[in-house]
C-alpha cells in the first residue's frame, strides 16, 4: 500500500511529494465519457459499482497517489430533503431553496447508512481494490448553505449573505443544522473506510475576511475539531483563500489547500508551521507547452519544502476540456522532480 500522501498529510518524511488532482474522476477524461454516455449523473453518483469504477480510473491512468471517492457535495443536500436535479445547461438546481425558519425545520440531519447507503457500499468496494489512500469528502457548511439558500449556483450569494446580514439567528440555525449533518456524513465515510477526508469551502472566498470570521469559521473549527477524533486527516480547501488564510489557520486541519492565487511561499508565511499544504498549480496550466508546465511544477514544489508538509495538487479542479495526457504528464513531472 502507498501510503506517501497519508505522510505528507501528517508532515512525516516521503521519498517524493505526493500528488492527487481535485476532480480527477470526470469529463475530461474519455473512459469516464464513455459511462456517462450510459447513466445520467446522479445514478452514476448512487450506483456503488460505477461510482467505484470511474474512482478507480484516473488512479490507474494518472498514477496518482491518493484517490476521491466519486461522488458530489449536493449529495448530502438531497439527503437532507432538498430536490436536486443536475441540468446540463444551468448546472445544479435545488428546488424550493430554503430562505424561512420553516424550511430549515423542514431539513433533517440524514443518517448516511439509511440514506446514502450508496457511499458506504463506493467505498467498501474501493478499499478493496485500491493500492493508495481514499479521500472522502464533504462540502464545508457554507459552500452548502449556498446552494441551499440560493438554489444553485450564484454569481453575487446575494440570498444567501441577505440572510447572513439580515437575519443571522436563521443563518446560523441553518449553518448549525449542516454542521451537524456534515460531521455525521464524514464521520460514516471514515467508519467505513475514508483514510483522510476533505472538506470543500469552494465559496467562502467570496465573503469579506470579518464576515468569514463571524458567520463561517465557528462551524468549520467545530466540524474539524469533531473529524479530529475519528484519527484520520482533515483536508480544508477554501478557494480564492489568500484573504481569508489568518483566520484558515485558527482550524485545527491537519492540511489546507491554497488555491493558485496566492504564491504558495505566501501562503505557507501566513499559516505558520502548524499545516501540510495542498496545491497549487493553476488548472491552466495544463494547456502550457509541457516544458513551461514543468518549470511551473518545480518552482511549487521548492515552495512547498517549506511546509510541514506538501501535496502537490491543482489550485482548483481539472477543467473538462484539460488534455487528459497533460494531466498525466503532471503526475510524472511531479514525481520525478520531487524525488528525495
Ligand atoms: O474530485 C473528484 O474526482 C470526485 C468527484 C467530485 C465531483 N464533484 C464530481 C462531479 C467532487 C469532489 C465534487 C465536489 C463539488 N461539487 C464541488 C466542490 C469542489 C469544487 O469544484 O469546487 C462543487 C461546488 C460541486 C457542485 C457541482 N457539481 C457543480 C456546480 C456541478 C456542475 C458543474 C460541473 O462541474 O459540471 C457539479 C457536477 C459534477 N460533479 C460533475 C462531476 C464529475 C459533472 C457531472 C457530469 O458528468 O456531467
Amino acid at each position: 500500500m502507498n501510503d506517501i500522501f497519508l505522510k505528507a498529510c501528517r508532515g512525516e518524511e516521503v521519498p517524493y511529494t505526493p500528488v492527487w488532482i481535485m476532480r480527477q474522476a470526470g469529463r475530461y477524461l474519455p473512459e469516464y465519457q464513455a459511462v456517462r454516455a450510459e447513466v445520467d449523473f446522479l445514478t452514476l453518483c448512487k450506483t456503488p459499482e460505477l461510482a467505484a469504477k470511474v474512482t478507480l480510473q484516473p488512479v490507474e491512468k494518472l498514477k496518482v497517489d491518493a484517490a476521491i471517492l466519486f461522488s458530489d457535495i449536493l449529495i448530502a443536500v438531497e439527503a437532507m430533503g432538498m430536490h436536486l436535479e443536475f441540468s446540463d445547461r444551468k448546472g445544479p438546481v435545488l428546488s424550493d431553496p430554503v430562505r424561512t425558519k420553516s424550511g430549515i425545520d423542514r431539513l433533517v440531519i440524514p443518517d448516511t447508512e439509511d440514506s446514502m447507503p450508496f457511499v458506504i457500499e463506493a467505498i467498501k468496494i474501493l478499499r478493496s481494490q485500491l493500492n493508495v489512500p481514499l479521500i472522502g469528502f464533504s462540502g464545508a457548511p457554507f459552500t452548502l448553505a449556498t446552494y441551499m439558500i440560493e438554489g444553485g449556483s450564484s454569481k453575487n450569494f446575494l440570498n444567501t449573505k441577505r440572510m447572513m446580514f439580515q437575519n443571522p439567528g436563521l443563518f446560523s440555525l441553518l449553518m448549525d443544522k449542516i454542521t451537524m449533518t456534515v460531521i455525521s456524513y464524514l464521520s460514516s465515510q471514515i467508519r467505513a473506510g475514508a483514510q483522510a477526508v476533505q472538506l470543500f469551502d469552494t465559496w467562502a472566498g467570496a465573503l469579506a475576511p470579518e464576515d468569514y470570521k463571524e458567520f463561517v469559521l465557528p462551524s468549520v473549527k467545530r466540524a474539524i475539531a469533531e473529524l479530529k477524533k475519528e484519527g484520520v486527516p482533515v483536508i480544508y480547501f477554501v478557494n480564492e483563500c489568500a484573504a481569508l488564510l489568518k483566520e484558515i489557520k485558527k482550524t485545527t486541519a491537519d492540511v489546507i489547500g491554497i488555491d493558485w492565487r496566492i504564491d504558495l511561499k505566501d501562503a505557507i508565511k501566513g499559516l505558520g508551521k502548524k499545516f501540510a499544504v495542498q496545491g497549487n498549480l493553476d488548472p491552466c496550466a495544463l494547456f502550457l507547452p509541457h516544458e513551461k508546465m514543468e518549470d511551473k511544477v518545480k518552482d511549487i514544489l521548492w515552495k512547498g519544502e517549506f511546509a510541514k508538509g506538501h501535496i502537490f495538487n491543482l489550485g482548483h479542479g481539472i477543467l473538462p476540456e484539460s488534455p487528459a495526457e497533460n494531466a498525466v504528464a503532471l503526475v510524472e513531472a511531479v514525481h520525478r522532480f520531487s524525488e528525495r
